[in-house]
């Protein structure tokens, strides 16, 4: 057994991924011994016969807290002289999206398929999104199924940070910087430009991907909450360097500015052998989210759920909050204590990944997702209200269950094949019939 074979047995990882802890740090990593440079970026000759590559993931001169940049010491630059050919991927569609906005409320059963053919970028299909990327600012929502692997591939997107949330089926993704495994209940994200694939791994693989055109996620600040808790940064697990398959031909297929374009290399593209800077992708075991909720009475605001955050406006949202709802005890007293009704600014998009909702009914299975714009009413449906009403106030464990949802300022566009899916729930809101009138009497 290799030494990175050992230490993959050691964190219960599959072989090839192993990881640096820590969010956005200044992290420090070579494939083979000596391979990073000592004491500079630019030698004159760089060891091993390497070439150094600047990968700048932000602004040159950003502040220090957001600044995003990492140095890639490869076998061959990035820069090629093949010429590229616009292609298809039909269903990944960038806004404005074909339908526009639909005030309503939304749900969808699971539109995971494991009988269709096809890898990963195959398998995209667009549900919602806003903004462009172009304006640099929105976002994207879209499922993916996928049953093969993306042999002979690289995609690289210059559009959008990529969030990666599989619910079902474990996946393999080899980037330039590394080779991280994802499993149901984690979630990873790849940063705008970074070559990679994505391959299933032990059976089909279905789940969400947010792509968003903003600024890049970071972690929100804490407040009153104090130095930690929600996910905290030490959970956070980036790649160690890893290359192969140097001298094999790959086709790159690029996504930019919404259009999809495909160039033929003569050579590999995962041939960074060593790296260091804080431009990197990550993945988070969501069971870890420490959770904050009320220990006394009513509910406070869902941004307690937030992991991370794209920023826009400190007062009318996020370009994209990204929030996890993981097991957790609920002991408030005298309190409705499922989530109530309610109307926000914000536009919701919720993914349930494992177990149930507590303000949802049996026609919400984990893969199943719903969608409420801004300022549509949604809550409790009338079953879920009523049992609300009645419930005994012990302590009680919600055990089974793994939400996400992406909030975001802007309101949301739809794609009309997300509309005209058949596991759309046409009749969604008739959960809210039925409502009990019990004014002026009480009850
Ligand atoms: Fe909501």
């Amino acid at each position: 057994m290799s030494q990175e074979e050992r230490r993959s047995a050691a964190q219960g990882s599959p072989a090839g991924t192993v990881y640096q802890s820590g969010f956005a740090n200044q992290f420090a990593t070579e494939a083979v011994a000596g391979a990073l440079p000592s004491g500079q970026n630019s030698p004159q000759r760089p060891p091993l016969g390497l070439v150094s590559e600047l990968v700048s993931g932000t602004a040159f001169a950003a502040p220090r807290a957001s600044n995003r940049r990492s140095y890639l010491f490869r076998v061959r630059p990035s820069t090629h002289n093949s010429p590229w050919k616009e292609t298809r991927i039909p269903r990944f569609l960038t806004p404005p999206l074909d339908f526009g906005h639909y005030p309503g409320p939304l749900r969808w059963s699971s539109m995971r398929d494991d009988a269709v053919p096809g890898n990963f970028l195959d398998g995209i299909q667009t549900i919602s999104g806003n903004g462009s990327p172009t304006a640099q600012s929105g976002m994207a929502i879209h499922i993916y199924n996928a049953t093969a692997p993306m042999s002979g591939k690289a995609f690289a997107n210059n559009d959008a940070e990529m969030l990666l949330v599989p619910q079902t089926g474990t996946l393999l993704v080899t980037t330039e910087l590394g080779i991280l495994s994802i499993s149901p209940g984690e979630f990873a994200v790849l940063p705008r430009g970074l070559k990679l694939r994505v391959d299933p791994v032990e059976g089909p693989s279905y789940g969400f991907l947010c792509e968003n055109f903003g600024l890049s996620f970071e972690l929100p600040e804490l407040g009153l909450i104090g130095s930690h808790g929600l996910a905290n940064t030490a959970d956070f697990q980036t790649p160690v360097a890893a290359f192969g398959n140097i001298d094999d031909s790959v086709e790159l297929v690029l996504k930019s500015c919404g259009r999809f374009w495909s160039t033929h290399l003569d050579h590999g593209v995962f041939d960074v052998v060593a790296w260091r800077g804080n431009w990197a992708p990550y993945k988070f075991d969501m069971m870890k989210f420490n959770t904050i909720g009320s220990l006394s009475y009513d509910h406070p605001d869902p941004s307690i759920f937030c992991a991370l955050t794209s920023p826009s406006s400190a007062v009318a949202g996020g370009n994209i909050d990204f929030m996890i709802l993981p097991p957790r005890w609920v002991v408030s007293e005298h309190s409705f204590r499922p989530p109530g009704f309610h109307r926000n600014s914000v536009a919701e998009f919720l993914a349930l990944v494992q177990g149930s909702h507590d303000s949802r009914n049996s026609a919400f299975p984990p893969g199943s997702f719903s969608l409420h714009n801004c300022w549509t009413p949604h809550g409790p449906d009338t079953q879920t209200l009523e049992i609300g009403r009645k419930a005994e106030l012990v302590p009680q464990k919600i055990d089974d269950t793994m939400v996400f949802m992406l909030e975001t300022r802007f309101p949301l566009e739809m794609a009309s094949g997300a509309m005209a899916a058949p596991q759309r729930q046409i009749n969604c809101a008739d959960g809210w019939a039925g409502f009990v009138k019990r004014f002026p009497d009480g009850e």
